[in-house]
């Protein structure tokens, strides 16, 4: 027997091209062995403000075009994705918990965590099931290094040190309103460090600096940043991020441990060389993207959001999970303005 899940996606700019292939692509790859066992067959149904592209966009990848996330949503869909920018979050998971189906929303919740805490209050009252898109939460790397964690192989943590460096910069336009380099990118490295290591982050000390173009200076961001952070138990870490990696997409996850310590990002594709004579690894063609970095990964997060659709698992990122990341960010943010350590809003 064939069981039909049709999902409905606002939003084919950058990540939601990504997000509409990866869905279509859901019925025949390795991500969906359950779905494929279970006969679920994965339609989907697309729409964006940018009609023409949108239109372009399901042709490509199959999909059907509605004008409008009402007449989206009216259709009958088991599942929203949205992936829209940031503003438009909130009022869209609204609509989405209004119509009593689970939304997959794109990272973050909202722009600032104050705009987040309604939207959260609104989820809670009306039941809904909201998912946050924190895909490294999927990566076989990141999810290596938790098994180790928590299965003791590293004993206690003493040091962290996460980095996500992109090659280029995106659009200046786009930067003018992602809120800063912490929220948009080291977000993920917060989000990714409490749920590993189960530790909260309670204080941030941010420095950064703009040696790149200066239109991102102008647009009040910095195009490198380095937090210092502090866990609840005292652990200490560093997040730090770049818009410049000339050498590649460049994420890496380090955790030191007293009986032993993991690199996530360490395979053949790290944008990093040795500097030892003599050392041929790593081999490989480093990845140009975080599209490419996580290819996997997202294609398991869509993959997971039909199961949550289906009911058939637990929530893999709950909207209060992202907002609790955003709330380092948030701190990073203002230890960067004020130049002082900035405790994490409880
Ligand atoms: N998880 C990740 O790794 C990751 C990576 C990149 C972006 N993001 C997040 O994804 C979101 C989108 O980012 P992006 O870079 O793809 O942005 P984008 O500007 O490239 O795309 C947004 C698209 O949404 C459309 N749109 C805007 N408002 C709409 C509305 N009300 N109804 C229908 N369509 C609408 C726009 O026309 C555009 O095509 C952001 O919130 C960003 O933080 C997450």
């Amino acid at each position: 027997m064939t069981i039909e899940v049709t999902l409905g996606l606002v939003g084919v700019g950058r990540i939601g091209v990504m997000h509409a292939n990866n869905i279509s692509a859901l019925n025949g790859t390795e991500q969906d062995r359950t779905l494929a066992q279970d006969g679920v067959q994965v339609r989907l149904k697309l729409t964006d403000v940018a009609e023409e592209h949108a239109r372009s966009v399901a042709v490509s990848v199959g999909a059907e075009f509605v004008g409008s996330v009402e007449e989206l949503i009216a259709s009958g869909v088991d599942g929203l994705v949205i992936a829209t920018g940031t503003a438009t979050h909130p009022d869209l998971i609204r609509a989405g918990v209004d119509a009593g189906i689970p939304v997959f929303c794109e990272k973050p919740v909202a722009v600032n965590v104050a705009e987040s805490v309604p939207v959260l209050d609104y989820i809670r009252e009306k039941n809904g099931v909201v998912q946050i898109g924190h895909q490294r939460r999927f990566d076989a790397g990141y999810l290596e290094a938790k098994r180790a964690y928590e299965a003791g192989e590293l004993g206690w943590i003493h040091s962290v040190r996460a980095v996500t460096c992109d090659m280029t910069p995106p659009p200046v336009q786009f930067l003018a309103t992602s809120g800063g380099l912490f929220r948009d990118c080291s977000v993920h490295d917060f989000d990714i460090l409490r749920w590993l290591t189960g530790k909260e982050i309670v204080e941030v000390y941010a420095k950064g600096s703009n040696n790149g173009d200066p239109a991102i200076g102008e647009v009040g961001d910095v195009d490198t940043a380095l937090a210092v952070v502090t866990f609840d138990d005292g652990t200490v870490g560093t997040v730090s991020a770049s818009r410049y990696n000339g050498a590649g997409h460049d994420v890496r996850l380090e955790l030191q441990g007293s009986e032993g310590s993991v690199l996530v990002g360490m395979d053949e594709q790290m944008a990093v060389r040795s500097a030892e004579p003599g050392v041929g690894f790593p081999t490989g063609t480093p990845h140009l993207t975080f599209a490419e970095r996580f290819d996997q990964a997202y294609r398991s997060e869509m993959a997971a959001f039909v199961e949550l659709v289906r009911g058939q698992r637990k929530n893999p990122c709950t909207p209060e999970d992202a907002v609790a990341a955003s709330k380092v960010a948030d701190a990073a943010q203002e230890s960067l303005e004020t130049g002082v350590p900035v405790r994490v809003a409880a």
